[in-house]
Order: C-alpha cells, then structure tokens, then sequence
C-alpha cells in the first residue's frame, strides 16, 4: 500500500505550497486535484459547454485529455490539454470560480475520482485539494488541514498578484475568497471540511517553512 498525505483546506491556506515542498522533500507524487477541476472548467470553456449543462460536463471530465510533464530545473509541472501547454490562465479567479461551480456537481466529481487515485504510486502520494482525506484518499496515513482567516488569505493573494505587477482591490479579493468559501463548504456533495481523523493547522500567523516543518514531523513519527 502506498504512503499518501493529504493537504486539505480553503482558497489560499497555502495548501499547494507546502504540498508541492513535501513532495520534493521524500521525492514523491504530487496531485494537485484543484488543477483537475479547473481544467474541466477551462475544457467547457475552450468547448462553448453550458455550465448549467451537468451532463455534458460530467462526459467531459470523464474524458478529459490532460498529461501533466515534469517541467525543467526549478520549474513547475508541464500541462498539456489537448494537446496544447496550459498557461497562466490555469489560475486566474475567473477560472477558479468557474472551477468551484462544476465541482459542485456530484456527476464531475464522480468523473475525476479514479483519475485522482490513480496518482498514488510509490514511493509515495501528496494530495492536494479539499476533499483528498474525506473523499478521494480516506485510507491516507497522515491527513492534514490547512486554513487561515480570510483576511490573511486575501491578504496573501494580493502580495502575490503584486508579485506579478498586478493591482487588485482587497475588498474585491476578500468578497472573492468570501464567496468560494461558502460554495466549497456548503455543496451537498463532498462539502470542504476536514476528515475526522485530520491534523488541523491555522496558518493565519505561520510561515510555509513553519506548516512544512510541523507537518514533516507528523509524517516522521
Ligand atoms: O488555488 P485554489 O485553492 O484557489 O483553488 P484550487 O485548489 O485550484 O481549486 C479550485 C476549485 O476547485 C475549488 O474552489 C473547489 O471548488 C474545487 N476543488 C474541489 O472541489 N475539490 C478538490 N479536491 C479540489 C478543488
């Protein structure tokens, strides 16, 4: 049986960060299952698909043509859909909203879940999203989730558009991670929450390099 952790938790707890350290730690698999969702979304979008239209997006996700490659030295993961390398606007909020409304749908997720669980292969699985313990890996040895209060997490995301030279309103930030959150938490399907038998970790005042830490220790235990 395969070791998997699973990194839970709302839009901007820093989930993906400290997944994608943990996997370069003890060299294992990443999944980065939000990444899924937002590739089906952006499939629908490339495809004119009507996201009222559950069925037409749940044999879309069913088929989804996706190879995620190892990128260079110092890079991040190389995907290709349909053919085609995905750029930046993997993660732009419009994506990411639009994201969050199919995963609503129980056909969608039904339809990623197999696609998901084929990633645990040895040495070992990180699984990142928000339904990775209660759902999708609930066997996983260590489950962890992750949060922090909106206001930091609006907060983060604004540094780190500003990284990119970018000025967006923290009210309009704050109302966008405001609003996911209620989506995500408050689905009938696979509703974000962490699995009974998780670790959780409030990040609002911990670095990455602090959650790493702690969370490296759970796993050596
Ligand atoms: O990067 P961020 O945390 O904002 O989002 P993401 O992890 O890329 O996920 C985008 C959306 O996909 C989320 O808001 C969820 O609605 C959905 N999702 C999900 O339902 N289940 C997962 N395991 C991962 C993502």
């Amino acid at each position: 049986n395969v070791p998997v952790v699973t990194i839970d938790g709302p839009s901007g707890s820093g989930k993906g960060t400290v997944a994608a350290l943990l996997a370069k730690e003890f060299d294992w698999h990443l999944l980065d299952s939000g990444a899924l969702y937002r590739l089906t979304a952006l499939a629908a979008m490339n495809h004119d698909v009507d996201f009222s239209d559950e069925k037409s997006l749940e044999v879309l996700a069913g088929h989804l043509d996706v190879q995620f490659e190892p990128g260079g030295e110092g890079e991040t993961l190389k995907i290709i859909l349909e053919g085609e390398r995905v750029g930046a606007n993997l993660r732009t909020e419009e994506v990411g909203a639009k994201a969050s409304q199919i995963a609503a749908l129980p056909g969608v997720r039904k339809a990623l879940l197999q696609r998901q669980q084929d990633f645990a292969e040895a040495p070992g699985l990180v699984a990142d999203g928000r339904d990775m313990g209660t759902v999708v890996f609930p066997q996983a040895n260590v489950k962890v989730y992750l949060t922090a209060s909106a206001e930091e997490r609006a907060k983060r995301r604004q540094n780190q558009l500003q990284q990119k030279g970018i000025d967006a309103s923290f009210d309009q930030l704050l109302g966008d991670i405001i609003a996911r959150d209620d989506r995500d938490m408050n689905r009938d399907v696979a509703p974000l929450k962490p699995a009974d038998d998780a670790i959780v970790l409030d990040s609002t005042r911990l670095s990455i390099q602090e959650v790493f830490s702690r969370v490296v220790d759970v796993m050596r235990q």
